[in-house]
């Protein structure tokens, strides 16, 4: 028994293999629809720039140390993200954790793959031409023609699924990282082309205007829990997601430098999207607050300006979607680990069973415009309520319980002694001051923002 159990434990476990392959995945799953669909649409309903600085601080006082805290805990265990609590803190009800997490990651997927079906349906779309108009009527007219269709919404759905799902059979080092590791360089380069178009269009300086001037008029309790909930979104934390590639990372990984490179970044791919997107939008004479369709009536009409922007309205969507693609990898990650590392289960098995499970519950969001348009809890559908429950309550939940059992279980050496690959890295003040932080400030004020959004006081 014994002898089981310590080859069990000495197995290969896949990971990934090189530095720029860690930086290529983490960032892979920290961009996508959150950056390109969601800060836009968000920014743009809560008045532009006054949002845009709450979510800064957000991102550093929260969003930071919740993301180095969860890849620490998951390289130090090597497990999946249930598993992680079992051995770090083995008896108690820590690992509830995780299993919040694998709750988070199926309501996440649920609209994010409806919202990735959008994308992937826009690509064809583009592709016939069928999509592309300078007339706003006719951009908005196409979009809702195509969210309520039930049975176009959930092919294009299904279609994501079998499509991620063949990426993650493929494993960790040759699925995950080699996909992320081709596509990311290309989404910054076309993102910067749009931007630069963007900019260029007669009456684009009241876009930036909106993006960077602040109004603080806009900002309540409601808007800052907002913030808050997109800066867990967009970072992937919360549910155990950079746990889990963080268990996949090396030992020599410098991890608070990675997660400062993994934000920065991932802001940047916001602004450029922010960029792509206002100036178009207040040229053209769109409403910034339209909501979760502000894409997808907005890109097709400043393509429609440009030359060959039928072409390059096809390259946009292609890299969304990839975008879209390493993000949907990194949540299904989660209960993939978890059903094959806990169950015993292969990675086949745990893959086609969590898709099955999602087309299931996916169903619900993807109808959510068409048949399903009137079935509404707490006065929302279920794809607004699947969204607004993870990022206002799940995922900053899990940030908090993240911070109190680092801060206050895991205690300060051990902390300091993961962060610093045993003492190699000169970086013992640092981690002095984010232990701090990690133990007090962030989970206070996670709680704070959390209450008082959700008029608890
Ligand atoms: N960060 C991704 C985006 O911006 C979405 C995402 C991936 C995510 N993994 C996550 C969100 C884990 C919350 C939790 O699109």
């Amino acid at each position: 028994m014994r002898q089981t159990d310590a080859s069990v434990a000495a197995a290969p476990r896949d990971g990934f293999s090189s530095s720029f392959g860690v930086l290529a995945a983490t960032l892979g799953s920290a961009v996508g629809l959150g950056n390109i669909w969601k800060f836009p649409y968000l920014t743009g309903a809560n008045g532009g720039a006054g949002f845009l600085l709450v979510y800064l601080l957000a991102t550093l006082l929260i969003g930071l140390p919740v993301m180095i805290t969860e890849i620490m805990l998951g390289r130090t265990a090597k497990a999946d993200s249930v598993g992680t609590f079992k051995k770090l803190a083995p008896g108690t009800p820590w690992w509830l954790i995780g299993g919040f997490g694998v709750l988070a990651a199926f309501l996440i997927m649920a609209f994010y793959s409806e919202v990735a079906a959008w994308v992937l349906a826009y690509v064809f779309k583009s592709l016939a031409g069928s999509a592309l108009s300078s007339d706003p009527a006719h951009t908005s007219a196409a979009f809702d023609q195509l969210i309520h269709d039930p049975l176009q919404s959930l092919l294009w759905q299904w279609a994501v699924l079998v499509l991620i799902g063949g990426i993650l059979l493929l494993g960790v080092s040759k699925g995950i990282e080699a996909v992320t590791k081709k596509l990311m360089p290309l989404l910054f380069i076309l993102l910067v082309v749009v931007g630069v178009r963007s900019l260029l269009l007669p009456g684009a300086d009241a876009g930036l205007r909106f993006l960077f001037q602040p109004d603080f008029s806009k900002i309540s309790s409601g808007v800052v829990l907002t913030a808050m909930g997109l800066a867990f979104f967009k970072l992937s934390i919360g549910m155990g997601t950079m746990l889990t590639y963080g268990s996949y990372f090396r030992d020599d990984q410098n991890i608070p430098a990675t997660a400062l490179r993994v934000m920065s970044a991932d802001l940047l791919v916001s602004m450029l999207a922010g960029i792509a997107i206002f100036p178009a939008v207040f040229a053209f004479g769109f409403a910034p607050a339209a909501g979760p369709s502000l894409l997808f009536i907005t890109i097709p009409a400043v393509f429609a300006q440009m030359p060959f922007g039928g072409l390059f309205m096809v390259v946009f969507f292609v890299l969304t979607a990839i975008a879209a693609t390493g993000a949907m990898l990194s949540i299904l990650e989660v209960p993939v680990s978890v059903l094959s590392e806990r169950l015993g289960w292969s990675r086949a098995q745990a893959t086609v069973c969590t898709l099955l499970a999602l087309a299931l519950i996916g169903a619900s969001a993807a109808l959510s415009n068409s048949v399903l348009a009137d079935f509404k809890w707490f006065g929302m559908t279920m794809f607004d309520l699947f969204d607004a429950l993870t990022s206002n309550v799940l995922l900053p939940l899990g940030g908090i319980l993240l911070c109190l059992f680092t801060g206050w279980v895991w205690g300060p050496r051990r902390f300091a002694d993961a962060l610093s690959n045993g003492g190699t890295l000169a970086n013992r003040r640092l981690l002095a001051a984010l232990f701090l932080v990690t133990r007090w400030v962030s989970p206070l004020l996670i709680l704070v923002v959390m209450l008082k959004g959700l008029g608890a006081f």
